[in-house]
């Protein structure tokens, strides 16, 4: 049927089979996530640009691999927001406010850098566990894989920093 010339467009209805109360709950698990993420972000690049001493190379390399692959989860994160069908938030403040992750201003030393991201890495990971617990009760599978695949990575990294400062066994 052709549209009216006169008549405004309606706004596609949204149903992918999940209530818009569901989804709502989705967004903000979602955004909990995205808030973390970007967080330990600015966290992980600031380690890079700052980390001194004789563990330098291998800070430096690791942070790179690691705020590469959180800056691109955080567009994953944000447009599956807007695929449930809300906006999503956007300011600094506001990822601050709603993250576990802190921001770190000192410049501690690597071994004290690498202690940190290990435990924030490990503190979004079970924040994560919980989050794919209830979008898997809300049957959002593609949610619930995105927030699983995201779990691998930060019990990745973490435990890749926890073996920097390991001593052999
Ligand atoms: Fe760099």
């Amino acid at each position: 049927m052709a549209l009216s010339a006169t008549k405004p467009q309606q706004s596609a209805t949204m149903d992918i089979g999940i209530d818009r109360s569901d989804r709502a709950k989705l967004a903000e698990l979602l955004g909990t996530a995205l808030a973390n993420t970007y967080v330990l972000y600015a966290k992980v690049q600031g380690f890079h640009w700052n980390v001194t001493g004789p563990m330098f190379f291998s800070v430096h390399k690791s942070t790179e691999e690691q705020y590469e692959d959180l800056a691109q989860s955080i567009d994953e994160i944000a447009e599956r927001i807007r695929a449930v069908g809300f906006k999503s938030p956007t300011t600094l403040a506001r990822f601050i406010q709603s993250a576990d992750v802190k921001e770190e201003a000192s410049n501690p030393d690597a071994a004290e850098m690498i202690r940190m991201l290990v435990q924030d890495h490990e503190a979004v990971a079970k924040s994560l566990r919980a989050a794919v617990e209830e979008a898997d009760r809300l049957e959002d599978v593609f949610t619930a894989d995105l927030l699983t695949a995201r779990i691998g990575k930060h019990e990745q990294y973490a435990w890749m920093l926890r073996a920097m400062v390991e001593k052999s066994a």
